[in-house]
């Protein structure tokens, strides 16, 4: 089993759309699902249940009906991050940690993810509706999964232009405290 280090994992993770037909083995999957279930959540209230869209043909229904997630439809599974909005102040904190652990953990794992956000989106009940998600829970997110078949460029803004010390704006010690100038 590939398991790259974790800051490896944080810079080298690519949101991945394209997939080898390759399926994803039962093992490898429940360890990505095991990072969901360990993301930290609100006062621990664990607000996430993980739907795993295995159907092919709800798999591809699911994908028609995003904005820009058509590509889940030639992935080998799709995992839905659905939050119970009355169990946590903060579904979509919560929600997106579940997500992120997800998407680290696959990458680690040697597999390719995609983050389709669907939380407050068009089709959000829509897909709800298809995936039987119950009145009070959210779709937080759309996870497209599988071994990658492309490895894309990402890029960031300078960590310099990021951060502030003490004030918004203030670079005032930026050197001595996070060795940034
Ligand atoms: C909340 C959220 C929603 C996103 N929704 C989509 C999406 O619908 N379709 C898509 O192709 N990528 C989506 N992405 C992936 C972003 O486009 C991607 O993370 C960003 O371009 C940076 O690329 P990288 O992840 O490869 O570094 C989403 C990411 C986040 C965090």
């Amino acid at each position: 089993m590939i398991c790259v280090d974790a800051l490896e994992a944080i810079k080298t993770r690519r949101s991945v759309r394209r997939f080898k037909k390759e399926k994803i083995p039962p093992h490898l999957l429940k360890e990505v699902l095991e990072a969901g279930r360990w993301a930290p959540s609100s006062r621990n209230s664990q607000p996430w249940r993980f739907i795993v869209i295995a159907d092919e043909d709800l798999k591809r229904r699911v994908a028609n009906a995003t904005t820009a997630g058509r590509f889940l439809a030639e992935a080998p599974l799709g995992i839905a991050v659905a939050v119970d909005t009355r169990a946590t102040r903060h579904p979509a904190e919560d929600g997106a940690a579940a997500t992120m652990n997800i998407l680290l953990a696959a990458h680690a794992l040697g597999l390719g993810a995609c983050w389709i956000g669907s939380y407050g989106s068009s089709y959000e009940e829509e897909v709800k509706r298809m995936l039987g998600i119950p009145e009070g829970w959210a779709l937080l997110s759309i996870i497209a999964l599988g071994y990658p078949d492309e490895r894309p460029a990402s890029r960031r803004l300078d960590l310099k232009e990021l951060v502030y010390v003490n004030r918004f704006g203030s670079k005032e010690g930026l050197k001595e405290v996070a060795d940034l100038d």
